[in-house]
């Protein structure tokens, strides 16, 4: 990867662009719209939203604002908890797109995995929600689909329907990698996405983080999104700070050497979201 809109490839050949703008945690309304725009100007060419986030109408605003066509921004949104099953989600999808104030999306995804402490039948709810995915993206409503927060064996048995998910969108930082899902997923050509690559911004302050930054003359939320990339996994920083929008779409002129990747590999954990699909309670 070279540059923003370099691409990684979906298993259906779609492309998506290899940094993507987050917005968990982004307020709705100007600060919404205002840090899409700001992103769509300074390059990001990949907005990553959901339901959840609450800030959907801003974002798609953000979207009209920056005059970008819309067919040059790859658009992400999810389908909510509370709105899982195939009637729910076909529901949920419409809401999204006219939210967004958008005909189509890029990507859609199950925002978390029903799981076995909440449902005694979470693998049929997780099946019946993929379900109405399938048959929005064989519609073309969608062009691409797939989960989120999804361990394997949450994900075995979509990988085994008519169109398997297409993509992972997992948290994933220094000190958070989780290897066994992430080789799950590499194994079967599922892409990874990495929210929060910056751990919510928490492992920002980390020493040895820090000192390796300085070693390359970048930020150390640079140097985070750039050992995501070097990972071949795809990162979704977030910042409402027009400054610091900029600063992470500088991470294509350098590059870390091994032995500071394992080096970041071997950190413990320093801090993140502190959420595990299995236990989670919403
Ligand atoms: P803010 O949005 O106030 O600019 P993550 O993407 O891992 O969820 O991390 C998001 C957090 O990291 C936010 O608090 C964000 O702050 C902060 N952040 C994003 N980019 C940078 C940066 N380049 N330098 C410092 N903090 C950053």
């Amino acid at each position: 990867m070279k540059k923003l809109t370099d691409t990684y490839t979906l298993p259906n050949g779609c492309p998506i662009p290899c940094v993507g703008f987050g917005t968990w945690q982004t307020p709705d309304g100007e600060t919404a719209v205002s840090s899409v725009r700001e992103a769509l100007r300074v390059g990001y060419r990949h907005i990553d939203t959901a339901a959840c986030y609450g800030n959907e109408v801003s974002v798609g605003e953000g979207i009209r604002q920056s005059g970008v066509n819309r067919e040059d921004i790859f658009v992400t949104s999810k389908v909510w908890n509370s709105e899982r099953g195939y009637d729910k989600t076909l529901r949920a999808f419409e809401k999204t797109l006219a939210d967004l104030g958008l005909d189509y999306l890029d990507l859609y995804l199950i925002h978390w995995p029903a799981a076995a402490h909440q449902y005694e039948d979470w693998d049929a709810l997780n099946l019946s929600t993929w379900r109405a995915m399938t048959e929005l993206y064989k519609a073309g409503r969608i062009r691409a689909i797939g989960v989120s927060n999804f361990l394997p064996h949450h994900i075995a048995s979509l990988m085994e329907t008519e169109v398997p998910p297409m993509l992972n969108q997992i948290e994933f930082h220094p000190g958070y990698m989780q290897p066994e899902i992430v080789r799950y997923c590499r194994e079967r050509g599922v892409l990874v996405e990495a929210w929060s690559p910056l751990g919510t911004g928490r492992v920002l302050g980390n020493e040895t983080l820090c000192a390796i930054a300085q070693k390359y003359g970048v930020s150390t939320a640079q140097l985070c999104i750039r050992w995501c990339l070097q990972h071949d996994t795809l990162p979704l920083p977030k910042s409402v700070t027009p400054a610091r929008i900029e600063q992470n779409t500088h991470v294509f002129d350098f590059t870390v050497s091994d032995e500071d990747m394992k080096t970041i590999d071997a950190l413990p954990y320093i801090g993140g979201s502190g959420f595990h699909p299995d236990r989670v309670d919403f």
